[in-house]
């Protein structure tokens, strides 16, 4: 019987430099998308697969994050006053949000080096490993898929996706053997490949269920690629003694540390949300390119008839 997993690791304390200026002085996990920091969207998407013990990794200059998710007496009292009931439900109801933790990494020496600050709170357990610029769409039930293969398999899991082969060195990339047709067996991981070195076109994406081996692995694993601790490195040394699984899956999923992703990502979201869809929709017909699309599609026509 494996154990059920209740603790997840939210690493948020990277330096966020393809996002600057924005990032200079606030976290890129602070960035709103829409009305709400990206963080969040991920703190809701952890509780809501039943994740409720959540661990943040933050640095220097990420306070806001704690903030954002703590009480905040003086904003509450003045709703209150205001008779606000809306904006003062919504307050409150993100500092009772799962039970948060927080643990500074130090120095930002890598995604691995964030992972394993974590090891004296997670213990001897699996968790789960969420990035906080990975954000995916409302509803998406990816993760709950994953703690799924994890209670059927007591393996560690990861979430793929495909991407083009001119992006693939931007991410961990696998060597799988199909199981079925969202499911893999993993053979091999390499990081930021070469288009030409990838043994596919499946991108490790911001999602995973470890068994705390990880560890051991993380704790061997010696700087890489910009020296810093790389948790590919440790994924690949886990697999020399356990096996691992890959799931696909068909939500939309966004890197908002990237800034077309990161408008896609506002867009997107913003047209899911029933009180907003008609208003981006008008929003984006008005807009210059909107007009121009119109219009090209209203040349194309045949001429009407005499
Ligand atoms: P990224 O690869 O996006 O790095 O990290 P970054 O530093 O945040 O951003 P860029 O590339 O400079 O623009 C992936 C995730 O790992 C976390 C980040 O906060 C992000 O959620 N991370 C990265 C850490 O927690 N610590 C690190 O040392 C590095």
């Amino acid at each position: 019987m494996v154990k059920q997993i209740t603790k997840v690791v939210i690493p948020a304390a990277g330096l966020g430099t393809r996002f600057l200026p924005a990032t200079k002085a606030q976290p890129k996990e602070m960035l709103p998308i829409v009305d709400k920091p990206s963080i969040q969207y991920v703190v809701e998407e952890a509780v809501a697969a039943g994740l409720h013990d959540i661990l943040i990794i933050t640095g220097r200059g990420k306070r806001s994050i704690e903030d954002h998710f703590d009480r905040s007496f003086e904003l509450e009292y003045y709703l209150e006053e205001a008779e606000k009931t809306a904006e003062l439900n919504q307050v409150k109801e993100i500092a009772s949000l799962g039970n948060i933790h927080y643990l500074r990494q130090g120095a930002p020496l890598g995604l691995g080096h964030a992972v394993l600050a974590s090891q004296a709170h997670i213990s001897n357990e699996p968790f789960a490993v969420m990035l906080a610029d990975d954000i995916m769409e409302h509803g998406s039930t990816l993760l709950q898929d994953m703690l799924r293969l994890y209670s059927k398999y007591g393996q560690s899991v990861l979430a793929l996706m495909e991407v083009k082969p001119s992006e693939i060195s931007n991410y961990g990339c696998v060597d799988v053997e199909r199981m079925s047709e969202t499911h893999y067996r993993i053979r091999g991981v390499v990081e930021k490949p070469a288009p030409n070195d990838a043994p596919s076109n499946l991108a490790i994406i911001g999602r995973y269920v470890f068994t705390p081996e990880i560890f051991t692995y993380l704790q061997l694993t010696r700087p890489g690629r910009n020296g810093e601790i790389q948790l590919t490195d440790a994924i690949g040394g886990l697999l020399e003694k356990q096996e691992i699984i890959g799931v696909t899956f068909s939500e939309m999923r966004f890197d908002i540390g990237n800034k077309n992703d990161y408008l896609r990502a506002t867009i997107e979201m913003a047209l899911s949300r029933p009180d907003l869809r008609q208003t981006v929709l008008d929003l984006l017909s008005s807009l210059s390119c909107g007009r121009a699309l119109k219009e090209e599609a209203r040349d194309s026509l045949p001429d009407p008839l005499p």
